[in-house]
């Protein structure tokens, strides 16, 4: 299992590698003057790593949001100035987003952009957020507001990993995935609805997974690296998620927060008379396989709005959604910002609808 395939990017072309040997890949790409950025579950779970890694300096970090802040830059920037870093050296990521989003970051403004290499450790850093160039920070109470586009130099994937990852966090990685299937259009939809029931019990559908999803979004970087326009489809379900994390305090995580905008979405689409109810249903039975009855704690719905609200897309005080038409047709458009709307999204949320058929 090694295949690779490049990315084109503004920063020059990057590769993403599959590997079935993470510790091998480690043992001779990491150099002594680099410095390891480690997620603390990873490291404890995979002592192995440690072993090979133990002539080298590694930092650990929890995988928390608040960790994924400007209070954690400073020290990390301190301990780049302290081993002289500079050219020639690089950050070396191990974990999942939060990691890769605090190390891309800091990568991105050491001496006006340094390099960073990643080896994912989560379905949704794997399959998404390995590539595409965005970093983000936390900046007090507001998520993701700080950042800039830098991309890896270098993403090795193990999906040996996902062996350890929370059975509700592998769920998002799906929940992710398919936001990508369904904005690629029908022949990636029809072919992922037919597995997802069995995708987290077979590695081989996993792994085929990960790699169409990444080639899917290879395409649109690759076209729209900065997010200019055409990129935006991918918010086709997070406009309506992100506020669903937010009114939660993040109870739900990313990936299902997605499948759950995206079934709202396209509820929303069927009642402007945009999509088909038919299509609606079917889309719906793959989601159900994402979600479960206990994911999601009672939304407060005036939270829920002022995330709305809050959200990058927006013009002034125009809320912008992706609606959809049908598989692989989502666009931007405004949403409707009457009672009708507001009060059909409220019910959506406090009845949990998108356990319904
Ligand atoms: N930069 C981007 O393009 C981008 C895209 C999407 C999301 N993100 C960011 O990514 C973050 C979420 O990342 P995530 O979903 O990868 O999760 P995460 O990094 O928060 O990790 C989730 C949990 O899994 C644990 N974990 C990691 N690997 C493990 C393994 N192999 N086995 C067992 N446990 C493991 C972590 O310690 C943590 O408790 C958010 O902060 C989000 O904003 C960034
Ligand atoms: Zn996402």
């Amino acid at each position: 299992m090694s295949e690779t395939f490049s990315i084109q990017s503004y920063r020059g072309e990057y590769r993403v590698h599959f590997t079935g040997d993470i510790a091998q890949v480690l043992a001779t790409e990491v150099a002594p003057a680099d410095l390891v950025v480690m997620d603390r579950v990873v490291h404890d779970l995979y002592p192995a790593l440690s072993d090979v890694l133990s002539e080298r300096t590694v930092m650990l970090m929890d995988a928390t949001e608040e960790a994924k802040s400007f209070d954690q830059v400073a020290p990390l920037i301190q301990t780049m100035i302290d081993r002289n870093m500079g050219k020639g050296s690089r950050l070396i990521a191990i974990g999942g987003g939060v990691v890769q989003d605090l190390v891309s970051f800091t990568a991105s403004i050491f001496k006006r952009g340094s390099d960073w290499v990643f080896v994912p450790t989560t379905l949704l850093a794997q399959c998404d957020s390995c590539i595409g160039s965005k970093t983000s920070i936390n900046f007090r109470e507001t998520k993701n507001q700080l950042g800039s586009f830098h991309a890896a130099r270098a993403i090795y994937i193990d999906t040996r990993f996902l062996k350890t990852l929370p059975a509700i966090e592998l769920r998002a990685g799906l929940g992710e995935m398919f936001h990508y299937y369904l904005v690629s259009g029908d022949e990636d939809y029809r072919w992922a609805a037919e597995r997802v029931a069995n995708a987290l019990d077979h590695d081989d559908i996993l792994h085929a997974f990960i790699h169409r999803s990444l080639k899917i979004k290879k395409a649109m970087i690759e076209r729209d690296e900065f997010d200019a326009g055409p990129r935006n489809v991918f918010n086709y379900g997070h406009t309506f998620g992100h506020a669903l994390e937010v009114a939660t305090q993040y109870a739900v995580p990313h990936g299902i927060a997605v499948a759950i905008g995206m079934e709202l979405a396209n509820r929303v689409s069927v009642r402007m008379g945009l999509l088909d109810e038919a299509v609606r249903r079917d889309v719906h039975g793959a989601l159900r396989h994402i979600w479960t009855a206990d994911d999601c704690p009672p939304v407060e719905t005036d939270a829920y709005w002022g995330a709305i609200r809050q959200d990058k897309k927006n013009i002034g005080n125009q809320i912008n959604a992706i609606l959809s038409r049908g598989i692989g047709d989502m666009f931007k458009t405004p949403l409707p910002d009457d009672e009708k709307t507001t009060g059909f999204i409220n019910d959506y949320l406090r009845g949990q609808r998108w356990l319904e058929v």
